[in-house]
């Protein structure tokens, strides 16, 4: 063997370095030429048959055969890595722009949106909002509402009693009442109090055993009914939108004196009649009436000097008006797809 075989064997090996597709490649170059087995140790085999004087030469010239094929094979090994990693980087990329999970929002209830709206025009006019019990004493459902036991207006409302002195709230009156007596020392009062009330009442499209409304209660010096008209008028309009007309029509409640029912103009024909009004251009929508003077007595407020106004509104009726709602129990059997519909409004 001489030098030039050597150079040829190097050569071979750089072109086979450079040829090599993956690391499997260059493991098995690396074995086959620089292993103990391999061709460039054979060429340590060679030396010692190689005259005296020319091992030097040779036995340089192997070593540096030797070393540019470490050095090949390290470039060309790192080169090979790079692209390995990269490919690999590449085919377990995470994909960013698929969805991530996207949790299901709930929407406001179409009875909590009127009861929002309700609140909202009235802390507009600086009224407090008070609360209270759903199960009630028949003392502030009724007698304090100068409906003592036996009276007859007891039979408008059929009661779901707990025990003998207690029921579920028939009205949101009884806030009214326990307000009263609460607040007697505190005058003036301005509230409203919206909350569930329940009656004993088969339910069909237009009657639930369980339904909300909102009380209203103003008193002070010099209240009068065009105070409750107008405060009416206000709230109608932020309801259902400005020039509506309100009528009041007599009628009787034994907590009021005088009492009126109010009327609004239908707000889908603007009074000129239509099914929704049932032809007539006109809306029953509350009643009210100027707090009663037993009422005040009773919670040691003097009639003489005080007067108020009271209203009760029944938020379903807000709402099957306002978002046209055909049937009353649609706004409590929690189907999502009818309670979605609402989503856009919250
Ligand atoms: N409580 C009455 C009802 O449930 C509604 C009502 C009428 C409330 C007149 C009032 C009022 O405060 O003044 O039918």
């Amino acid at each position: 063997m001489d030098l030039k075989e050597v150079i040829g064997l190097k050569e071979e090996a750089l072109k086979k370095i450079d040829e090599a597709k993956d690391l499997k490649d260059i493991e098995e170059l690396r074995i086959a030429y620089l292993s103990k087995k391999g061709k460039v140790s054979g060429l340590m085999e060679v030396m010692r048959s190689i005259p005296k004087e020319e091992k030097a030469a040779f036995g340089k010239e192997v070593n540096i055969v030797k070393d540019e094929i470490t050095k090949a094979l390290e470039a060309k090994k790192d080169e090979l890595k790079k692209i390995e990693d990269t490919k690999r980087l590449e085919a377990e990329k995470i994909d960013i722009t698929l969805d991530a999970y996207t949790p299901k929002l709930g929407t406001l209830h179409p009875l909590t949106l009127v009861q929002e709206a309700i609140e909202d025009c009235f802390v507009g006019l600086g009224y407090k909002v008070a609360e209270g019990p759903e199960v009630e004493l028949d003392y502030y459902n009724f007698e304090r509402a100068n409906i003592p036991e036996g009276h007859p207006a007891r039979d408008m409302q059929d009661s779901l009693y707990i025990d003998e002195k207690t029921l579920l709230r028939t009205h949101t009156t009884a806030i009214q009442m326990r307000v009263l007596e609460k607040e007697a020392h505190d005058l003036p009062i301005k509230l409203i109090c919206p909350g569930k009330v329940y009656r004993r009442d088969n339910d069909d499209a237009t009657h639930s055993h369980q339904f909300m409304q909102a009380e209203g209660l103003v008193v002070a010096e010099g209240i009068t009914l065009g105070d409750l008209k107008g405060t009416l008028q206000f709230m109608i309009d932020s309801l259902f939108g400005e020039g509506h007309k309100i009528r009041f029509r007599p009628s009787y409640f034994p907590f009021t004196e005088p009492s009126v029912e109010v009327d609004m103009s239908c707000h889908m024909c603007h009074g000129k009649g239509c099914p929704v009004c049932k032809g007539t251009g006109w809306i029953e929508i509350l009643g009210s009436g100027m707090v009663h003077p037993n009422v005040l007595k009773m919670a040691g407020i003097d009639p003489e000097r005080y007067t108020g106004f009271a209203f009760g509104i029944g938020l379903e009726r807000v709402a099957m008006l306002k978002y046209g709602i055909d049937d009353i129990r649609d706004l409590y059997t929690n189907d999502a797809r009818f309670l979605e519909a609402f989503k856009r409004l919250d």
